[in-house]
């Protein structure tokens, strides 16, 4: 399998529980390398743009708004079959579903705020990634 990066972002809900260290350790168990980090205050419009694929679900406003209610930790996970193995540690998208272990089975709040984003593929991860990092950044 290919070495892969993605980006995952820990979500306000978690940051706000200082669950950056516990989240970040399940990354690097799993083998996920963390190439890229930076803690930043993201406005609504600024995740309306991220979240644009999601922009007729009902829940867009909603997510938009949460994500801009803190901080979230952007960053670059690299590893083999990092896409999927990413998605494998994040956990299902309502943690009532996600696998015992994962980070939204033991961190989610709901299905709203659970803790992390990942990519689900490479074409959305290197538009994702670029849209918080410039190559200069990315230090694998
Ligand atoms: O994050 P993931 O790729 O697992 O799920 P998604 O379907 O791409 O949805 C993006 C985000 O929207 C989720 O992580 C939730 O924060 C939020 N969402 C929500 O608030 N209510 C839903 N029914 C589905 C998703
Ligand atoms: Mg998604």
């Amino acid at each position: 399998m290919a070495v892969e990066r993605t980006l995952s972002i820990i979500k306000p809900d978690a940051t706000k529980r200082n669950l950056t260290g516990k989240i970040n350790a399940k990354f690097e168990d799993a083998g996920l390398r963390i190439v890229a980090q930076k803690r930043i205050q993201l406005t609504p419009a600024q995740a309306g743009v991220f979240y644009e694929v999601h922009k007729e679900r009902p829940f867009y406003g909603e997510l938009c708004d949460f994500m801009a209610s803190g901080p979230v930790v952007v960053q670059v996970l690299q590893g083999e079959g990092a896409i999927a193995k990413n998605r494998e540690v994040m956990g299902a998208t309502n943690p009532a579903d996600a696998a015992p272990g994962t980070v939204r089975a033991d961190f989610a709040e709901s299905v709203g705020e659970n803790s992390v984003h990942g990519s689900d593929a490479a074409e959305t991860a290197a538009k994702e990634i670029a849209y918080f990092f410039s190559g200069l950044e990315l230090v694998g």
